[in-house]
């Protein structure tokens, strides 16, 4: 990893959200009236909380359960924006393009940035990504990510990343969405998607994400396959073996909803995860 580009200092999740700004003050005798404002601004002062949310496999619930988070923050009063450092599959629309994934977190979210900061990769062809970026002539880069991600978080209180399919999708010949879960360092949430098979899946997963030093911060399984059989026996086989906390398990829903998802999630074990009553 490349430790200039890490952002692990301004957005790591701290257990102190009170940091006091260092301010230019008068002497002693500066009147009384003029501290009040600051000691209620850095009472004031958000929580921050980050995280990525990759999974195994593409199609397996990672829009959803980020917006299930993004949901959880907003409904905390957080201001907490999604983003989809890489979109494969876009259409224009009303003079933009748009992507149903960046559409659902942008929902989700309640702090609307410039779609080429929450989404600096929109690629119109709906493939690998390396393959769409190719098609429309993009080089797809960390930097811009990054960059794009530190301006997110500066205008939020929680910023929720997803990733692009599985944990190792390329996104050029030398860079990988590992690497970028890397670079940008922040706790990764692993959405299993529970149908025949996810076991083998997850841990690889597992393995890849604590092979590059990365927080594991918890896992949910999310029930894709309405007619798996032995689901609850597979959950345990994967709690059994996932060194980190069971989120929840999300059922599978006729009618897939995001607020009902997030009612199923307990993220409170996720490292800054603002405090109940926050
Ligand atoms: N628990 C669930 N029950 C029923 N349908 C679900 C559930 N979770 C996700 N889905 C549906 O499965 C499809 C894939 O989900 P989602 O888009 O969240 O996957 P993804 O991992 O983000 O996919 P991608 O790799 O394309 O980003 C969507 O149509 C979604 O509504
Ligand atoms: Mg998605």
């Amino acid at each position: 990893m490349n430790d200039e580009l890490s952002l692990n200092d301004p957005i790591a999740p701290t257990a102190d959200p009170l940091i006091v700004p260092v301010v230019e003050t008068e002497p002693d005798d500066a009147p009384e009236l003029e501290a009040a404002p600051m000691i209620q601004a850095v009472g004031s002062l958000p929580w921050r909380f980050s995280c990525f949310v990759t999974g195994t496999d593409t199609e397996i619930g990672k829009t959803m359960i980020s917006a299930a988070i993004l949901h959880q923050l907003v409904a905390k009063g957080l201001r907490a924006c999604g983003m989809k450092p890489v979109a494969a599959g876009a259409a224009m629309r009303d003079g933009e393009l748009h992507n149903d994934d960046a559409d659902l977190l942008r929902a989700a979210g309640n702090v609307h940035l410039p779609v080429n900061l929450t989404t600096p990769f929109m690629l119109r062809t709906p493939a690998a990504p390396h393959i769409a970026a190719a098609i429309d002539g993009v080089t797809i880069a960390p930097v811009p990510i990054i960059a794009a991600y530190a301006e997110i978080a500066a205008a939020s209180d929680a910023v929720v990343v997803e990733g692009v399919g599985g944990f190792r999708v390329p996104l050029t010949d030398d860079f990988d969405t590992a690497d970028l879960a890397a670079q940008l360092n922040l706790p990764v949430v692993l959405v299993v998607g529970m149908r025949l098979g996810c076991i083998s899946h997850a841990l690889l997963t597992v393995e890849a994400i604590i092979a590059r030093n990365l927080v594991l911060a918890g896992w949910v399984a999310n029930q894709i396959d309405p007619d798996m059989q032995y689901a609850d026996e597979n959950v345990a086989a994967l709690a059994a073996r996932i060194p980190a906390p069971l989120l929840g398990r999300v059922p599978f829903m006729d009618q897939p909803d995001h607020v009902r998802a997030a009612s199923c999630i307990d993220l409170a074990a996720l490292p800054g995860w603002p405090p109940a009553g926050d």
